[in-house]
């Protein structure tokens, strides 16, 4: 089994009061398209954020190839939720900015970026300022932006919220290529069926936890639902959490149970039915 790409153990993140994520344990392997699935609010901007290495966590360490991952940006290409684009810069323009703060050579980023404009077909808007352009077109010259230091790892922050449905298609369509060519990209949605299609791996973020975690199909077997939808239902009620704790505290009885049989407690305790 290959090492992971990134480690995530024990990460909390707080905002003055509000717990925004607590105990995040994840590993990232690559080649795989990862998505985080989860409501307003779940935290899922917060994962990838502190995935991306531009905010700290307040408890835990994140690694990329064993190492912190905030020394590490160079291997990571973003998109965030708000593109920030300089308006008064062409695409190709921003895109070179942000290429050229890693070192890279313009006609590498140049060679890259036409590689994949074309299939977001943006190669006609590349030379014109992005003041007019739709959400589509600053997506898709994020994605550009993102890609054209040539990243391991891709961190999408709901990239096809707002797009219309070509557009949408057609960043989900580059992710499939991408994937295809054994890249690693992670996804943040709240569309479940854009997630069942895209990805080949789905964490369900849900209050600032990791609810549930598996291939679509695993989700589907793991809840007994015949659609993701349902299972996400399933996976995020306060039964789900309910039943968590129970099998935490069965998990405790059993130990117990083991010591008892172990003679390493008084044996003659009374002892109540397991179950
Ligand atoms: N910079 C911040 N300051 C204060 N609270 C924040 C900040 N960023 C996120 N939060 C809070 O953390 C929680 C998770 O937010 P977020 O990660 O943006 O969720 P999502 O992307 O899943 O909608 C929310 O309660 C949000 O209000
Ligand atoms: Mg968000």
């Amino acid at each position: 089994m290959n090492k992971p790409l990134l480690t995530l153990t024990g990460v909390a993140k707080r905002f003055d009061e509000v717990e925004a994520l607590t105990h995040v344990d994840l590993d990232i392997n690559s080649g795989q398209v990862i998505g985080l699935v989860g409501g307003n609010g779940a935290g899922k901007t917060t994962l990838l954020r502190l995935m991306a290495g531009v905010m700290e966590p307040t408890m835990g360490t994140i690694l990329f190839e064993g190492k912190k991952v905030s020394t590490m940006r160079s291997k990571l290409g973003v998109v965030p939720e708000s593109t920030g684009l300089y308006s008064r810069l062409t695409a190709w323009e921003n895109i070179r900015y942000h290429s050229r703060m890693y070192g890279v050579p313009d006609d590498i980023a140049w060679n890259r970026v036409s590689h994949f404009s074309n299939r977001l077909d943006l190669t006609d808007a590349l030379s014109r300022h992005t003041k007019g352009f739709s959400r589509g077109m600053r997506q898709k010259t994020a994605l550009l932006r993102a890609l054209a230091h040539g990243p391991d790892i891709l961190l999408l922050d709901e990239p096809t919220a707002g797009l219309d449905v070509t557009s949408a298609r057609t960043v989900r369509s580059l992710v499939g290529k991408l994937r295809d060519e054994g890249g690693t990209v992670i996804y943040s949605t709240h569309h479940l069926a854009e997630a069942q299609q895209v990805c080949d791996r789905i964490v369900i973020v849900h209050n600032g936890t990791i609810r549930a975690d598996g291939s679509p199909t695993q989700l589907l077997e793991q809840t007994g639902k015949d659609n993701l939808e349902d299972a996400y239902v399933a996976l995020t009620s306060d039964k789900a959490r309910a039943r968590k704790e129970d099998n935490k505290k069965e998990g405790k009885m059993s130990k117990w149970w083991r010591r008892l049989l172990t003679g390493r407690t008084p044996n003659n305790e009374e002892v109540g039915e397991d179950e």
